[in-house]
């Protein structure tokens, strides 16, 4: 495949090539095998340029992600507009020569709006990207009674990350009669779900379904409100507790260890992925989505967990009803102010962490009575506590590290 796709791509006519497949196909794995093959060659470019796009298309984000990759960042930078930003892109772009790459795009990108020059033979720029659709391919998976492995795996329409999560699930099934039981449930699923475009949704649900344990599953919908492709860390253990997720009366450091026994049984069932050596783990991206699917009570309370974060707004969102939502994410925006009072009965969990914010409207934590995580650690520009904390009654978890506070008198 990868020797298919380079060949293809290394053509003089090639500008453009697209990799369609629904989430869990492969398609990154492909995109990074290609963009680690340019690594190692070159091939006479000057720039290769990964950028992740995700389904809130914000091209601002797109252009400060490419300044940043050909060292056009930096203070100036920030300060430009949109529009300049594409000049100055397109100005610098078009005497190099670049190989483009945009992981999971979902809507139509418009290159000329990112300053991006349009790849053609004479600038020999290439632009490699990867989308979703429909489209299924058959891989064998590993068996145990091989018919019902194979009705599984057929179950799992060939999709690796489906197969790799249901697997898991699988492996701790013994019986025969086990095994039926999970065909039957994964048909069901697929007929109950029949009208998702995304239809390895209800595939991975089943092994949602079957993780032993409400704090298990919690922990997994918590992990939804960190960005796309995020290294989460410890810090989510502490929301777990504060929220009393994890129980935390038998003393910090058994709860603690709690917390680390939950993230290990994702791991070990494949819906979290560990980093080699390091105290974090990342979701798939897919997961994410199953998860985020999950927690809007699949799709019927779609402002139950409101999660924008990492994708560059300037304000908050719009919420129909701030009644109904319960847990919130808008961590690594470039949101400065929060005004307003809204009525938010419901919220829990509050994550703003890693942002832009400069002022908060005493009025603004008014009505939040059940509040108990407020994360709004590395936001340089906040000069001092909010008013409006006091307010929070419930509140369990309250993150400011990292603020410069005003030097005492
Ligand atoms: N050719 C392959 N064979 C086996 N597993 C694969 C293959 N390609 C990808 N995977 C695994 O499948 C999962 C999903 O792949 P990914 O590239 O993230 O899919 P997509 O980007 O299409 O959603 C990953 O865990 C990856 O390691
Ligand atoms: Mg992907």
């Amino acid at each position: 495949m990868l020797d298919k796709a380079w060949k293809h791509l290394m053509k003089d006519g090639v500008g453009i090539m697209g990799m369609y497949g629904m989430g869990g196909v492969g398609k990154t794995t492909l995109l990074m095998q290609i963009n680690n093959k340019f690594s190692e060659e070159r091939c006479g470019f000057d720039f290769v340029i990964w950028v992740v796009v995700s389904k809130e298309l914000h091209v601002e984000k797109i252009q400060d992600e490419i300044a940043q990759k050909v060292g056009l960042d930096g203070e100036k930078w920030e300060k430009k507009k949109k529009s300049q930003k594409t000049i100055d892109l397109y100005n610098f772009l078009k005497k190099k020569r670049f190989v483009l790459f945009l992981d999971d795009i979902w809507e139509k990108v418009d290159l000329t709006e990112i300053g991006v020059p349009f790849p053609a033979p004479e600038n020999r720029c290439k632009v490699v990207f990867t989308t979703r659709k429909r489209w299924t391919k058959n891989i064998r998976t590993r068996s145990r009674d091989p018919q019902l492995a194979k009705d599984i795996a057929r179950k799992c329409g060939g999709l690796p990350l489906a197969l790799n999560v249901i697997g898991e699930t699988m492996s701790c099934k013994k019986t025969v009669e086990e095994w039926r039981h999970a065909i039957n449930v994964l048909t069901s699923y697929a007929t109950e779900f029949s009208g998702m475009e995304d239809k390895i949704l209800p595939l991975l649900k089943y092994s949602y379904d079957n993780l032993k344990g409400e704090d298990v599953k919690s922990c997994l919908l918590y992990c939804a409100l960190f960005p796309e492709d995020y290294l989460i860390s410890k810090e989510i253990i502490d929301y777990l507790i504060c929220e009393d997720i994890i129980n935390g009366s038998d003393g910090i450091e058994r709860a603690e260890n709690k917390g680390y026994e939950i993230i290990g049984d994702l791991v070990r069932a494949s819906l979290l992925m560990e980093e080699d050596g390091r105290e974090v783990v990342r979701m798939h991206d897919v997961v994410r989505e199953m998860a985020l699917w999950i927690a809007s009570e699949l799709g019927r309370e779609k402002e139950a967990f409101i999660v924008h974060a990492g994708v560059g707004l300037n304000e908050i969102p719009k919420v129909k009803n701030w009644n109904s939502v319960r847990r919130m994410s808008l961590m690594k925006n470039k949101i400065r102010n929060l005004a307003g009072s809204p009525e938010c009965l419901e919220l829990t969990a509050f994550l703003m962490q890693r942002g832009e914010l400069v002022n908060i409207s005493s009025e603004f934590f008014k009505s939040m009575p059940k509040l108990q995580v407020l994360d709004l650690s590395f936001n340089e520009h906040l000069t001092k506590v909010p008013d409006g904390v006091s307010d929070l009654v419930s509140l369990q978890y309250l993150n400011l590290s990292d603020y410069r506070y005003p030097s005492s008198p």
